[in-house]
């Protein structure tokens, strides 16, 4: 089917198993997976990887917007929904309605929603957010209790979970401040339980906390990155390796391809692109590839990046352009035009992965496949 699209996205079904397996195993039977679809699925394509991620034994998803979680119900998901977003108080109703769970910490959220249960008789789950130093969302200490009291003023509101995030897990290979934020999601956690309030699901583990420390797992967790087969961050990796996790292992799940729109032959002594920034050095073959920044491929990448054509690296040459970049093939003999590119993946024995991408570009693996356009056909393999 990819042989109609002059740019596609190739999705491993069994690499996305492969990583699902992985964070299983070290999780357990019991405890919920929940698995991250949101932005896109991370670029990959949300509906194909929700489908597999289900079928592979994810038990939640989690998403950000309402409009994500609708479209998980149009294209008929039954499992649970948790959106770790937020949800304005308009679009209140249409996430009750849709039967997404709700992660909350504005007293206005809670009135809005009371009003939405009372008139709809319906129930809404409700996850609470603790802030325990990320400062994004949340709750302090302090203010938990009154908020849950306050949520139990209303009929149909349902306290279902409670979580936090971890800010400086990835960053580094110093995990004291991760285990300063457990420290007080656990001090939160025993607050509620003091008070008499039991609350069926605690979770703060993201992917790098599940590689790297059980003692985050409580009874779910919410797997983005790694489920995509990229590891968080280079120091998650060597942390891992420094816990003895030797038999933990990723599989990239996306590769980008597309087919090559013209091949020229340039003299030496030429300007490629936008602003000249590139002099031909030789009599060079450039092959111009339909891709560009409105792609998701970063102008960043101008002049630095390559794309491997016949398994060989054809180094980027100029910049990259809204629509187009282009390539220098003048070592790779017999390319022509709608021959196969790609752009991020891997091919015949090499490779270039969303990390080479990101350090090109002084981003991080997540930023890369996240900006990919979401217009992109998916194709699931
Ligand atoms: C609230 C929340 N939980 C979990 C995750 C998953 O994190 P990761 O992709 O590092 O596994 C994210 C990702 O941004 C998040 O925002």
């Amino acid at each position: 089917m990819h042989r109609k699209h002059v740019q596609w996205i190739e999705l491993s079904a069994e690499a996305l198993k492969h990583n699902i397996s992985q964070f299983r195993s070290l999780l357990g039977k019991e405890r919920r997976l929940l698995a991250m679809v949101k932005a896109n699925a991370y670029g990959h394509g949300m509906i194909p990887i929700a489908n597999a991620a289900v079928n592979s034994g994810s038990d939640w998803l989690g998403i950000h917007s309402v409009d994500e979680g609708i479209t998980l119900r149009e294209n008929g998901f039954k499992c649970p929904l948790l959106s770790v977003g937020y949800i304005p108080l308009h679009r209140l109703q249409q996430a009750v309605e849709n039967d997404i769970r709700i992660t909350v910490y504005n007293n206005e959220t809670i009135e809005k929603l009371g009003d939405i249960c009372r008139s709809l008789h319906k129930k809404a789950y409700l996850h609470i957010k603790a802030e325990t130093g990320t400062y994004r969302q949340g709750l302090n200490e302090s203010e938990i209790i009154p908020f849950i009291e306050n949520i139990e003023r209303h009929e149909g509101l349902v306290i279902e979970g409670i979580s936090s995030h971890f800010s400086n897990i990835e960053d580094t290979t110093d995990h004291s401040y991760a285990q300063y934020q457990l420290k007080r999601f656990k001090k939160i956690v025993d607050r509620i339980e003091n008070h008499g309030i039991s609350i069926p699901f605690k979770h703060m583990a993201c992917s790098a906390a599940v590689i790297l420390f059980p003692e985050t797992y409580f009874n779910m967790a919410r797997v983005g990155i790694g489920l995509y087969g990229l590891w968080p961050s280079n120091e998650v990796y060597v942390s891992s390796l420094l816990r003895n996790r030797h038999e933990f292992s990723l599989k990239p799940v996306l590769s980008w391809k597309a087919r090559i729109a013209q091949v020229k032959h340039i003299p030496k002594g030429e300007f490629i692109g936008y602003g000249c920034t590139y002099k031909t050095t030789r009599r060079t073959v450039l092959a111009v590839i339909p891709v560009g920044y409105y792609d998701g491929y970063s102008r960043g990448l101008s002049n630095v990046s390559y794309v491997l054509i016949k398994g060989s690296r054809a180094p980027v040459r100029g910049r990259v352009a809204m629509n187009f970049i282009a390539v220098d093939i003048t070592d790779i003999p017999g390319v022509k035009v709608e021959d196969r590119v790609t752009l991020l993946g891997g091919e015949g024995g090499d490779s270039i992965s969303a990390d080479k991408l990101a350090a090109l570009t002084g981003t991080i693996n997540y930023e890369i496949t996240a900006r990919i356009n979401q217009d992109i056909p998916r194709v699931m393999t």
